[in-house]
């Protein structure tokens, strides 16, 4: 009797211990083609394979029409190929409007498919819960957390303790030489990039990284304050128009003193340099302030066209109507300008709500957390600004926005648009946002984001076999298997920096294969883009409605600065395709 007391208690703690090393069953991951594990007990899992077109027990075998459809379906990187090739094929499929049409509804729908729509996850439950889909203070998240009973940080792959943060930036992500971007991108898109994304990505850092205090999507509180009251802060409250002020003769934001909204600057910073602006942190760096002036000037420039269309209108209409034209705009640039440069597609990509009308698609939107991670941009800033002659080094940019004043916005722009960005690469970080790759780093594992694999294979890419086929070299590669020992054990963020890059673009393919989708669906799903707004009146009528349609980077700042227009360009105007692969081959090879 006594001696089988002993047996169980002895079975009991071993399977316990066993427990803790084993972690649970679905550590392995093994349920393939976004099957959803669950644990059955405390050494066994089921997958769920439900509306996949895969079954079997880990959700590995394709139905018959998946077989067929995967026989055809070009893979991702052959699409990428047939996109940034083939100018003829393009041109001809641009000019004929059915096809142009067809493809872009295709774009549209097949990336916003791959995004869950109502969310189903955030960062603090390892499985569905309505939090995730109802509760807007957390990021959603596309892959819920690795257990945190398991053996390794990323499952049971890789080592167990994650190599030192400092070591990873030290090696990997610190800038020695300012490597530029091969498209030939300018600082311009630089800033458009930040600034745009950042009335969407606004971690909650006080409650934790798992946590966020924006709306969710394109609702241009970067332009009007993060909530009502802050939006009536700056309002002027007369003919729908913001609060304004002329210095040097041009248009400009207010100062904070005349339009306390919650703003962020260093103490100390004298008032004439302290300005009201939609975002807290747009104070940072003059090229945030260079684009909350421009879309200031066009929202009371849209007014006033609105005024001359309805003169009966009162403040509050003129005011809400701008806003809507204002948001519209936004996309339409974001779209036709913005991607367009970033994808470097000779397809021309349109803003076209309308082709999804009766398609499956839900207006409704959630911010994840791996879009943030993955639209963390900061090797596009070079270390220096040379602004019509002067150059500032970075230091001597920050919190600097009435440089903006002194040059002139026409010089600034200009010279944005002249000067280069830096590549999104590794070895690319200038020493003024090294702290923030530190930071994304440990918040990553905070959160515990799967592996880059694991993101990879859930947005229909092929997981990397080795750190060579991610890297496309060998030396990076074997520092990088020492470190992690596995490339199943790699980390989201670091996987992204490291990769190599695709054919004629910007990024690896991870980044343009996750970030897309959240992309179109944040953009596309956007109220204004459903049946009952997208019609003339909701704009005030035919002119407002066009006022969208024809709306562009150039005419934004053309329209909006006195005098010969600036260079306004995504792309530096020297520009040569291909013209710095050697320098940066050579960088490589000396690394
Ligand atoms: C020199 C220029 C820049 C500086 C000094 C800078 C600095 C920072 C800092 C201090 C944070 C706060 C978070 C942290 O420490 O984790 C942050 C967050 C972030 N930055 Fe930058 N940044 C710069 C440029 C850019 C650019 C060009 C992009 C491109 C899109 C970008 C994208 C982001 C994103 C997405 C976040 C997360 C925001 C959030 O979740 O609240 N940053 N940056
Ligand atoms: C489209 O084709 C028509 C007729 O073939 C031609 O006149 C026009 O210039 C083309 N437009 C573009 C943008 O290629
Ligand atoms: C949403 O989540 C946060 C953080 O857990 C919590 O403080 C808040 O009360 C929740 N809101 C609702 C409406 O449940
Ligand atoms: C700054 O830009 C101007 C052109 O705007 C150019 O002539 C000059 O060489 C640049 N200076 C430096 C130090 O890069």
């Amino acid at each position: 009797m006594k001696s089988i007391y002993i047996t169980v208690i002895f079975t009991v703690l071993c399977s316990s211990l066993l427990q803790l090393t084993q972690g649970n069953a679905c550590c392995s991951y093994p349920c393939q083609n976004q099957g959803i594990c669950n644990t059955k007990g405390f050494d066994s899992y089921t997958c769920d394979c439900t509306g996949l077109d895969y079954y079997g027990d880990n959700c590995e075998h394709p139905t018959l029409w998946k077989r067929f459809v995967l026989l055809i379906k070009p893979s991702p990187e052959g699409l990428h190929h047939l996109l940034v090739n083939n100018k003829w094929l393009w041109t001809l499929i641009n000019n004929i409007s059915y096809l142009k049409n067809k493809a872009m509804k295709r774009i549209y729908t097949m990336r916003s498919i791959m995004v869950d729509s109502p969310a189903v996850y955030e960062s603090v439950h390892e499985y569905p819960t309505l939090e995730a889909a109802l509760n807007y203070t957390y990021f959603a998240r596309t892959l819920p957390p690795v257990p945190t009973e398991c053996p390794t940080p990323l499952g049971v792959k890789g080592k167990k303790v994650l190599p030192d943060v400092d070591l990873l930036v030290d090696k990997f992500f610190k800038r020695t030489t300012f490597l530029p971007d091969p498209l030939g991108s300018s600082v311009l898109f630089t800033f458009f990039a930040q600034h745009f994304t950042h009335q969407f990505f606004k971690t909650d850092f006080k409650a934790g990284p798992a946590y966020q205090w924006g709306g969710h999507g394109v609702d241009v509180s970067h332009i009007y304050g993060r909530d009502k009251q802050s939006e009536l802060t700056l309002r002027s409250m007369k003919d729908g128009k913001m609060k304004m002020q002329v210095l040097n003769g041009e248009e400009f934001p207010p100062y904070l003193k005349d339009a306390p909204v919650h703003m962020i600057y260093p103490p100390g910073t004298p008032d004439n340099k302290q300005f009201a602006l939609g975002q807290q942190v747009f104070g940072l760096l003059p090229g945030l302030f260079v684009y909350a002036t421009i879309w200031l000037r066009e929202h009371n420039r849209v007014c006033d066209v609105l005024k001359q269309e309805h003169p009966e209108w009162d403040d509050e209409r003129l005011f809400q109507t701008a806003k809507l034209i204002i948001t519209g705009e936004t996309i339409k640039i974001v779209i036709e300008d913005y991607v367009q440069h970033l994808s470097n597609y000779h397809y021309k990509l349109s803003f076209n709500p309308e082709l999804l009308f009766g398609e499956e698609f839900q207006y409704q939107n959630r911010i994840t957390i791996e879009f943030n991670h993955l639209y963390h941009w900061h090797p596009l800033m070079p270390d220096e600004f040379n602004i019509s002659g002067t150059v500032y080094p970075i230091k001597d940019f920050v919190f600097q926005s009435d440089l903006v004043i002194k040059h002139g916005m026409k010089s600034f722009v200009d010279s944005f648009s002249k000067q280069r960005a830096g590549m999104m690469s590794h070895h690319n970080h200038c020493y003024m946002t090294l702290s923030v790759v530190r930071d994304t780093i440990k918040h990553g594992r905070e959160l515990r984001l799967q592996s880059l694999n694991r993101y990879r294979q859930r947005f229909g890419l092929p997981a990397y076999k080795s750190f060579q086929e991610l890297t496309g070299e060998t030396k990076m590669a074997a520092e990088l298997e020492e470190l992690y020992g596995d490339i199943d054990g790699l980390e989201f963020y670091v996987g992204l920096i490291v990769e190599k890059r695709r054919e004629k673009a910007m990024f690896g393919s991870s980044i343009v294969e996750i970030g897309g989708p959240y992309s179109v669906k944040g953009l596309m799903s956007n109220p204004i883009c459903s049946p009952k707004f997208w019609k003339p009146s909701t704009f005030g009528g035919e002119v407002g409605f066009n006022l969208i349609k024809t709306a562009s980077i150039q005419k934004l700042f053309c329209q909006n600065i006195k005098g010969e227009c600036p260079t306004v360009s995504f792309q530096v105007p020297n520009y040569v395709e291909g013209d710095v692969e050697d320098f940066i081959k050579k960088f490589h090879d000396e690394l």
